[in-house]
């Protein structure tokens, strides 16, 4: 067997006691993000029964679950990851890479201009622990975020997205102010302490 990094089993140990991904096993969420959503959309209100939904950087799907749930079966889920992800009932699924233009048509092809009710993205660079190189790498992803939910939000829209505080993340916030009307930081609790991840929340999308 391969030996392990003494960081990395100490991060599998964590993972197994992990209150989070001990609920998800029960609940039969595919991972522990199920928890950061559902906390978010106890607290803030975004998804109701009927609600159209683009979740960015789905896989393994924990949000996509939520999303199915809460919008019911008037609601539809459109979901994107450049990996593969077992089907969802209720969840239309683009495998692709969203910094690439075909993935991007064909999502833009199935939402439509202007209707969506809620964009959310977990989206997240694979870490190489270097912060000059994830840093830059996860807010082009929450650039990208914030273009297509421009192009696709409804009047009064909403935007949930992934960021890591540091470098870059204030210009974000600027440009999310100048969209939408109420702009919001939030940390889930499901949100490892450590993790320098943070969601914004931009309201009120405006044209
Ligand atoms: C933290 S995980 C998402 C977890 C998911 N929200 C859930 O609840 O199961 C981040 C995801 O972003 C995806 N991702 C990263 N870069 C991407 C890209 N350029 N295009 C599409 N997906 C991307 C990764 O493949 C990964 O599945």
């Amino acid at each position: 067997m391969m030996k392990r990094s003494k960081s990395s089993s100490a991060w599998i140990a964590n993972h197994e006691d992990d209150e989070y991904v001990k609920r998800a096993r029960l609940e039969g969420y595919r991972s522990r993000a199920s928890y950061k959503l559902l906390e978010i959309d106890d607290r803030f209100r975004l998804i109701r029964p009927g609600s159209r939904i683009v979740d960015l950087g789905a896989a393994p799907g924990g949000w996509a679950q939520v999303a199915v749930k809460r919008a019911g079966e008037r609601g539809q889920v459109i979901a994107l990851d450049i990996l593969e992800m077992e089907p969802i009932k209720g969840v239309e699924f683009i495998q692709g890479d969203f910094t690439e233009d075909e993935p991007l048509t064909l999502l833009m092809d199935i939402a439509g201009e202007a209707s969506i009710d809620l964009v959310i993205s977990d989206m997240a660079p694979n870490l190489s622990g270097m912060k000059d190189i994830d840093q830059p790498r996860s807010i082009y992803l929450v650039e990208l975020a914030l273009d297509l939910a421009r192009r696709v939000l409804r009047q009064n829209g909403v935007l949930l997205v992934k960021c890591f505080e540091g470098e870059g993340i204030n210009s974000i916030r600027t440009e999310l102010s100048s969209s939408f009307a109420r702009v919001t930081n939030f940390k889930p609790r499901a949100s490892r302490n450590k993790s320098r991840e943070i969601y914004l929340l931009g309201r009120d999308f405006r044209q």
